[in-house]
């Protein structure tokens, strides 16, 4: 519109102006220049500065004395600490956190816009069923339904739970009763919960090595003593840890990052260990429905006739990590503090989602649209896995599950020389580093996700990743 002033000039402005007048920079007396002057000097027009003073004014910083002009406020002129810069203020806030700072490595901001966009937990808007998700969300509307604009705090949707014990957990080899469900904002959400509730200062947690390291940063923050157990194609392997675990963190389904499925060997192992450590298990089921070859195993908590398994499930990599939607299955008393530490800290997940959600399962939908994906999945693994055996030097056994190819390479190649030089043509990898507790000297596995590309894109993204490895290769060797 004419005669408007552009609002970030202004604010710039605003800002000098008021810098001057906490510093005490000003004219004699704290006396401003001229809206001339300032606008000269500051290289914008008169009515921007006029607005950014007006905003002063009527903030206090800044005095109107008739007949003498403009003044820095008196109560405020040299009163207030000089701002500090963005370095300074970042190193005090971080002193401040009682918590340490995030160690993890976060999905690139705007990941769809690359090239190659080979992340993991992530998936391409083309494969959410948005029309029939779109007709749950109408029916959610609908009377009969729409209480859920009523519903208390702190509730579950009783038809979502319904749903999930009817339908979902069976399928896991699961049978309980709907107290003993919690729905939760995805499944990080349970584990902040649960490492609330369970780990004290000082427990001992045992993790997979390499693992999710968001699982080792939650623990880790609630106080935990980590002891890594290493994975092999068997799952997580106890032998070595020879002191008791007062929680285990496992993802036995398809081990995060490796795939690899726990064998039943290992499974009885690892119930057998935490029967004499007398410790819970939690079991992280997330994406046990991205299975290609083979029925999925049933999961830890349904041989455990001990009860000390805490089942997580999630709705994120199946259909959307934006939905935020998971769910807890454990004893009542453990899912009523859960519910209250929920209520206590979000209230509830948000009950139009959950009766969108349990409408979307009870109608069939769900169940196509996950066997559409499943399908759509194999195909684009079949295509990763192939190109990985043929453009990169790797151990060409990949487990059939997941969504992404666990990378091991034969040559050597540390992996972190390659993100960058990959991601300059476009190809954004994970830094294979966060995997690991324990820093690693050489890091020759790679983890591929391959949700977020359409098959069509997978096979000359992972060519192009050939190329930019055997120049790292190259680069080496000089
Ligand atoms: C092993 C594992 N657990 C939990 C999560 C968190 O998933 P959600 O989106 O359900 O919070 C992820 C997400 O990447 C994951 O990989």
């Amino acid at each position: 519109m004419a005669g408007q002033v552009p609002e970030s000039r202004t604010r710039r402005v605003r800002s000098v102006l008021e810098r001057r007048i906490i510093g005490n920079t000003l004219g004699p007396g704290g006396r401003l220049p001229s809206t001339r002057t300032l606008a000269v000097e500051l290289g914008v027009s008169r009515s921007t500065v006029q607005v950014a003073l007006d905003m002063l004014v009527a903030e206090g910083y800044v005095e109107s004395r008739p007949r003498s002009g403009l003044f820095a406020a008196r109560g405020v002129r040299g009163r207030l600490a000089a701002p500090r810069d963005d370095q300074e203020t970042g190193r005090w806030w971080q002193a401040r956190l009682a918590a340490p700072g995030p160690e993890t490595d976060r999905v690139a901001p705007s990941w769809w816009n690359a090239r190659y966009p080979f992340v993991t937990g992530q998936i391409d808007s083309t494969l959410f069923p948005q029309h029939t998700w779109l007709r749950a969300l109408r029916r959610s509307h609908d009377a009969g339904h729409v209480e859920w604009s009523s519903s208390e705090h702190g509730g579950d949707d009783p038809l979502l739970v319904e749903q999930i014990c009817a339908q979902l957990l069976p399928a896991r080899g699961i049978d309980v009763d709907p107290r003993q469900v919690v729905v939760t904002l995805g499944s990080q959400q349970a584990l902040a919960v649960l490492a609330d509730l369970l780990v004290r200062p000082g427990d001992r947690v045992v993790i997979e090595e390499p693992g999710y390291p968001d699982a080792r940063a939650i623990m880790r923050a609630a106080g935990a003593e980590l002891v890594v157990a290493p994975v092999d194609a068997d799952g997580i392997d106890l032998t070595g840890v020879t002191t008791r675990g007062d929680l285990v963190y496992v993802t036995p389904s398809h081990q995060h990052p490796t795939n690899v499925t726990m064998s039943l060997e290992r499974r009885l192992t690892l119930l057998d260990a935490a029967a004499r450590w007398d410790s819970v298990i939690v079991e992280d089921d997330y994406d046990s429905e991205l299975r290609y070859e083979g029925a999925p195993s049933p999961a830890l908590a349904s041989l455990d006739h001990g009860r000390r398994t805490v089942y997580l499930g999630t709705f994120s990599k199946f259909l959307s990590p934006g939905l935020r939607l998971g769910f807890l299955v454990g004893p009542p008393e453990l899912a009523d503090a859960v519910r209250d530490r929920i209520r206590l800290t979000v209230r509830q997940v948000p009950s139009l989602l959950q009766r969108a959600m349990a409408l979307f399962i009870q109608s069939g939908d769900y169940a196509r649209a996950l066997a559409r994906h499943r399908r759509e999945l194999r195909t684009r693994w079949t295509a990763a896995r192939s190109a990985a055996v043929e453009h990169l030097p790797c151990v060409p056994e990949f487990p059939p599950g997941g969504g992404s190819l666990w990378l091991r390479t034969t040559d050597g190649t540390d992996w972190r020389d390659v993100l960058e030089p990959a991601r300059r043509r476009g190809i954004l990898l994970q830094n294979p580093a966060h995997h690991w507790a324990h820093p690693t000297p050489s890091l020759s596995c790679l983890r591929l996700g391959f949700t977020a590309l359409s098959a069509d894109r997978i096979t000359p993204g992972i060519a192009e990743l050939g190329v930019v490895h055997r120049e790292a290769r190259l680069r080496r060797q000089r």
